[in-house]
């Protein structure tokens, strides 16, 4: 089951303790619960301190909830980490217009991670190759053999393929094994195979295997998702100004890596509120980007036949639900709770739906005002802040700064003197 509802109108005009209040009953949390997401509650030396080495503190970012997400016909409420102004403001309202035409559909592929085997010293390719493929099956059940709870969930190695590659240090055999890792991100799985493995590849091809490590290339771990915003509720010209953006992308990489920064926007912070590898994510989403060889956006946009905007989104996500930090850092594991995922690849296509919600938010404001007046509206209480405002002080100046469409360091520090005066 999902959330009750996550249309839940003007959620960020409520107190924290009503926001906590409306959570604990949506997300059916308990009083240990609600207190552990209590500002920095959940963050104990101890539980730092086994994640990584020489701790000297925690960097804290904060985790706002995304409402209004219709995803598959589910209601989702989505906790996002995320530290930069009207990220979370903006999924919240791309997905409350997409709800009119029934949210995000999405899908994805079979949750199947690739291993390299790098071979060396062989002197013949051919037979390297087809040796390897008579001793398929041995291979996989070997692999299989060091992961005995990924196979009693249904997992393992299921395939692999070998190609000869031409390097600047001569000619090299790759072995690819491709393993369902199930709910895991899997870097880990595949690792241990990939090495469990070596060792009867160099006996079965004569040559040395170098290096045996997972790739983040991971184009066979897939997500889709699309959405329709009606001309209607969105209007003809930002429809044929986000068709122009659109355009611009697929022509031209200097917007083609913004406009996937605004995809990533809202993919990453979900990936950091549950714990998930975010260089693996990255390194994922732009080497898929980059895979003819041009940059292109991870998204398309057109116009259906009605004339509304439909915005589609295909990438790869090597992202878990289990193992790795996602389970022992308790906000990571409070953050799958309130999403309700049963599997890794529902968390997936949550990510896809929350990347293409932002993308079109991104698009939307970008055709429109342009990005600075929301953003500014947002980042000038940060500025306000930083020039030693306090509470109330903090809303005038920033109100004022962005009157005057003045957002700036020098002009908060003039409204500050001035109102201490
Ligand atoms: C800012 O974080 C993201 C955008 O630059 C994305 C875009 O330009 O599409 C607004």
């Amino acid at each position: 089951m999902t959330a009750q509802t996550s249309r839940i109108p003007e959620f960020y005009k409520k107190t924290y303790e009503e926001r906590l209040q409306i959570l604990k009953q949506q997300a059916e949390l308990s009083d240990e619960e609600i207190h552990l997401l209590r500002l920095h509650a959940a963050a104990s030396f101890g539980t730092v301190n086994r994640m990584i080495e020489n701790v000297i503190s925690v960097m804290f970012l904060p985790l706002g909830m995304a409402t209004n997400f219709l995803i598959n016909g589910e209601e989702y409420m989505i906790p996002m980490a995320v530290e930069e102004s009207s990220v979370v403001a903006a999924a919240c309202n791309a997905a409350k217009l997409a709800r009119i035409s029934g949210g995000f559909f999405v899908s994805s592929s079979d949750p199947i991670m690739i291993g390299q085997v790098q071979l060396l010293g062989i002197n013949d390719f051919s037979a390297a190759q087809k040796i390897i493929f008579l001793h398929k099956a041995r291979i996989l059940a070997l692999a299989n053999a060091h992961d005995q709870v990924l196979i009693a969930n249904g997992g393992g190695a299921v395939d692999l393929e070998t190609k000869v590659l031409e390097t600047s240090r001569g000619p090299m055999l790759i072995m690819h094994l491709f393993v369902n890792v199930c709910d895991a991100m899997g870097s880990n799985i595949v690792n241990t195979m990939v090495e469990g493995v070596a060792t009867f590849l160099e006996d079965l091809t004569g040559g040395y295997a170098r290096l045996r490590i997972v790739s983040n290339y991971a184009v066979r771990r897939m997500v889709k998702a699309r959405a329709v915003w009606k001309k209607e509720q969105i209007g003809t010209e930002v429809v044929e100004g986000i068709l122009d953006a659109d355009a611009l992308a697929h022509a031209d990489p200097y917007r083609a890596a913004t406009h996937n920064k605004g995809i990533m926007n809202g993919v990453d912070a979900v990936a950091l509120a549950t714990g998930n590898d975010l260089r693996a994510v990255e390194a994922s989403a732009h080497s898929y980007a980059a895979r003819s060889g041009s940059y292109q956006p991870l998204s398309h946009f057109y116009k259906n036949e009605d004339g509304d905007l439909v915005g589609e989104l295909e990438m790869p996500l090597p992202i878990g639900i289990v193992g790795g930090i996602t389970k022992s850092h308790p906000i990571a594991q409070l953050s799958l709770k309130i999403l309700r995922v049963k599997t890794a690849c529902q968390l997936t296509e949550i990510m896809g739906a929350v990347g293409l919600a932002q993308n079109f938010a991104a698009l939307r404001v970008l055709v429109r005002e342009g990005i600075q007046r929301g953003h500014m509206r947002l980042h000038s209480k940060n500025i306000a802040s930083n020039v030693g405002a306090i509470g109330d002080e903090i809303d005038v100046i920033a109100e004022r700064m962005v009157c005057e469409r003045s957002v700036s360091d020098g002009r908060a520090r003039e409204l500050f003197d001035e109102l201490k005066k």
